[in-house]
């Protein structure tokens, strides 16, 4: 058995957890920086980099002795380089692609956002209805008292031959539906939300045949993760678009959809497992960008 200390700190949450190599997570600590944030409405990098710095050290003291362990005891410690805010570049929260996965580390990038990701079109529209931020939980939780047909909204780029997503038309008509002032707030969440959903509906299950075209087999296996993966209206959707489609559907539990130490770890577990992990040194780049599949062209008519 590997034990693998993950340590989370890319955007707003500090974090740091006890992993092992047959997949139990000993101990678990997460440090939200939310409050420190959300006067700004949105992240500050400047803020970010000071809390992690003073958390950090105590913080994986106190997950090691929560699994009564020592450092010691760790075959490999696993951080976080990227991507994620390095001073003053952010990119973390920007990202909405559809990948198939063809091994630890190997990634096809099928689809990506041409504009804003999913996450950012919640937060935005949370701002637009002053929810606060980060926005995608309240946006789900005044959309339950909404009606989700209520407000007209486009579904960007649904029938286009290309999987790719597009959410700043959706958030831009959000923003002026809002302006006109003829509909409650819990219409316009719910009523965005659906659109966001039918969107990813559509472009998924475009995916789905670009795949099977390309490898001339159905996909087997949905996977969903990052933040908005925690959103249960589009998590149930996707379930049944898996069922419908033959495929068995995989979501990490909600507290581990958002950043966390966790997946860290894990990441660090297949790493060692797959034996590429002892050649990274001490003085690791930090990389704000970092793409899956590097090899991936700019999708057409990304801004
Ligand atoms: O995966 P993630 O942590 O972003 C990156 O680090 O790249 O996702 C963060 C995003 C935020 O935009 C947040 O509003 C959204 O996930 N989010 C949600 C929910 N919980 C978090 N969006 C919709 N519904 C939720 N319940």
């Amino acid at each position: 058995m590997g034990l693998v200390l993950g340590i989370e700190s890319s955007c707003d949450e500090t974090a740091a957890a006890l992993v092992t190599s047959d997949r139990v997570i000993l101990a678990e600590r997460i440090a939200s920086q939310h409050e420190a944030h959300a006067p700004y409405g949105g992240v500050v990098p400047e803020i970010a980099a000071r809390a992690h710095a003073e958390r950090l050290a105590p913080m994986i003291e106190a997950v090691l002795s929560d699994a009564d362990k020592t450092l010691a005891d760790c075959d490999a410690i696993a951080a976080t380089a990227g991507p994620g805010l390095i001073g003053g570049v952010m990119v973390s929260g920007g990202h909405c692609q559809i990948l198939r996965v063809d091994g630890t580390g190997q990634y096809r990038r099928i689809a990506t956002t041409i504009d804003d990701a999913l996450g950012e079109a919640f937060d935005k529209t949370a701002k637009v209805l002053g929810l606060g931020y980060p926005g995608g939980p309240a946006v789900e939780e005044l959309a339950l008292s909404g009606d989700p047909s209520a407000v007209p909204l486009p579904r960007p780029l649904k029938g286009s031959k290309e999987p790719h997503f597009s959410f700043a038309g959706l958030k831009s008509a959000v923003m002026r539906a809002h302006a006109a002032g003829e509909y409650s707030d819990a219409d316009l969440a719910a009523s965005f939300q659906q659109a966001a959903l039918d969107c990813v509906e559509d472009r998924l299950s475009r995916a789905l045949s670009v795949i099977q075209e390309m490898d001339g087999e159905p996909v087997r296996n949905l996977v969903v993760a990052g933040g908005v993966a925690a959103n249960d209206a589009i998590r149930t959707a996707l379930e049944t678009l898996a069922e419908q489609h033959n495929m068995t559907f995989g979501a990490p539990p909600m507290a581990l959809c958002t950043d966390n130490a966790a997946m860290i770890g894990w990441a660090g577990c297949e790493r060692l497992r797959a034996d590429d992990f002892a050649s990274d040194p001490l003085d690791f780049k930090a990389r704000p960008r970092w793409p899956l599949d590097p090899a991936a062209e700019p999708a057409r008519g990304a801004g």
